[in-house]
């Protein structure tokens, strides 16, 4: 996976163009997993630094590498910190997939304002919900799914909350289905080479009630909206 996120390589590289032409000097990625996207930002805002923080060191571990292998050692930093302990201001938050790490989506939108420097944007990802969506078998919908905001429930909600919003966009069907079968495939693709290792039938329970909640409970009612939002200068 590129991304731990419904994001398409066309989509991701669209985005980071877009951010990057409003020359941030700084890039603070919040929940940054392997922090792809504010690479993707850096490399095309020349002059810019990044930190990117997390609290799985695995995954940082993977920016670290990707950055060296990418020439963006000396402007990318990756740290192990909750995101509630970050103090840093920047022109430019990315905060994708990540609203639990603050306690949902108004916490996430009020603490990120803080770390947003007057007149500069934050760029904000989450999972969003299709109240119209007649769901088959809502017993196999992951149960917070059913508390997600739609897109307009969360653009107000980032409105009401003081951002200006800039760009709004979602995750196409494709981005969604994508992300699903890459998110199963490691599983699936050890399976075909391991079908008798002691641990197969645990791995195959585990993909398969993936696979059920996604085909027969979530898909087509989960959705995942992008917003760009402006904190008002002072
Ligand atoms: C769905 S992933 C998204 C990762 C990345 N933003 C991306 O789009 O590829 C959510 C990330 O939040 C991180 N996370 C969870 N709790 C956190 C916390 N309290 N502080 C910082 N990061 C946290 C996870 O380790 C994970 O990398």
């Amino acid at each position: 996976m590129s991304f731990n996120a419904p994001l398409s390589e066309a989509h991701a590289d669209a985005i980071a163009a877009r951010l990057a032409y409003a020359h941030p000097v700084d890039v603070l990625d919040i929940g940054c997993g392997w922090g792809e996207l504010m690479l993707r930002v850096l490399e095309r805002a020349p002059d810019a630094t990044g930190l990117g923080v997390d609290t799985d060191e695995e995954l940082l571990g993977r920016g670290r590498i990707a950055a060296v292998e990418r020439g963006l050692s000396e402007r990318a930093v990756f740290l192990n910190t909750p995101g509630v302990a970050v103090e840093q201001q920047a022109d430019l938050v990315i905060c994708v997939g990540a609203s639990h790490a603050f306690g949902g989506n108004a916490a996430a939108l009020t603490a990120l304002m803080q770390h947003v420097r007057p007149g500069g944007r934050l760029f904000y990802g989450d999972g969003l919900w299709d109240p119209a969506y007649s769901v088959k078998q809502p017993d196999l919908v992951w149960e917070d799914f059913f508390e997600l905001p739609d897109l307009a429930g969360l653009v107000d909600l980032a409105v009401a909350t003081g951002y200006l919003p800039l760009f709004t966009e979602t995750a196409s069907p494709e981005e969604l289905d994508d992300f699903e079968s890459r998110y199963l495939a490691d599983d699936e693709e050890w399976l075909l080479r391991h079908p008798n290792h002691p641990r197969a039938a645990h791995v195959r329970a585990a993909a398969e009630d993936h696979r059920r909640r996604w085909l027969h409970g979530y898909r087509g009612a989960f959705g995942f909206g992008y917003l760009t939002l402006g904190r008002p200068s002072a």
